[in-house]
């Protein structure tokens, strides 16, 4: 079974439909533990209630470097293998993504590469654009720049206001980082320059 670790700055509903999904055995994984930078963060709070090894590391008045250190420190001390960011308002160093390389999702209330960067919702109402949505991709050294791994596509009713499509895109993103830690825990990610390949699921007749 995959350790999965979970970096969060706020809310946390990203990481309960994560933890939903592998309750129910969707995803074939395990929560080792979950981080945040903020400590009034409610996700952390969320975690606690599930039982989880839930840490609060601070990010204020360290560098980048030492930040990502401790970070790093405390994902190997409970021996994750793959990282989600979920919520998580914190740009990583290159140390970090070398470490884990291949192995960091991160989910984006937009269809990247479209609005990255923070207010992605009000970038896309501001905009005018008919539909937008939500993307889950690896994470590379840029901001919201990884290969793509699952998008979802919202269209912008004309009522909308940042909320109300910010809620639609939420179902959304709820859905598909699911989908996406799956494929990545199942080891059916290909990485061919930017594009991601699934695999097929081998099935055997024996
Ligand atoms: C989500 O909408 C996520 O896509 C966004 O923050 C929200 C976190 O909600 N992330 C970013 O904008 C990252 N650039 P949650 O804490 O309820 O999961």
């Amino acid at each position: 079974m995959k350790n999965i670790g979970i970096l969060l700055s706020g809310r946390g509903s990203n990481f309960e439909a994560i933890a939903r999904s592998i309750a129910t055995g969707d995803v074939p994984a395990r929560i080792a533990v979950v981080i945040s930078n903020r400590r009034d963060a409610a996700g952390l709070a969320r975690a606690q209630a599930r039982g989880l090894d839930a840490r609060f590391i601070p990010s204020q008045g360290k560098t980048r470097e030492a930040f990502d250190r401790d970070v790093i420190a405390a994902l190997e001390a409970c021996k994750v293998d793959y990282v989600c960011l979920a919520g998580f308002m914190r740009v990583l160093g290159s140390c970090f993504v070398q470490k884990f390389s291949g192995r960091i999702l991160n989910i984006h209330p937009s269809l990247l590469p479209a609005f990255p960067g923070i207010d992605a919702q009000k970038q896309a109402l501001e905009s005018g654009v008919k539909f937008t949505g939500c993307t889950v991709h690896l994470v590379d050294e840029g901001i919201d720049t990884g290969p793509i791994v699952c998008q979802a596509v919202v269209p912008v009713l004309e009522s909308d206001t940042v909320e109300s499509l910010s809620a639609r895109i939420l179902e959304q993103e709820h859905r598909i980082y699911s989908e996406a830690l799956k494929l990545l825990v199942e080891g059916r990610i290909e990485v061919d320059g930017r594009r991601v390949k699934i695999k097929e699921t081998v099935t055997s007749d024996e």
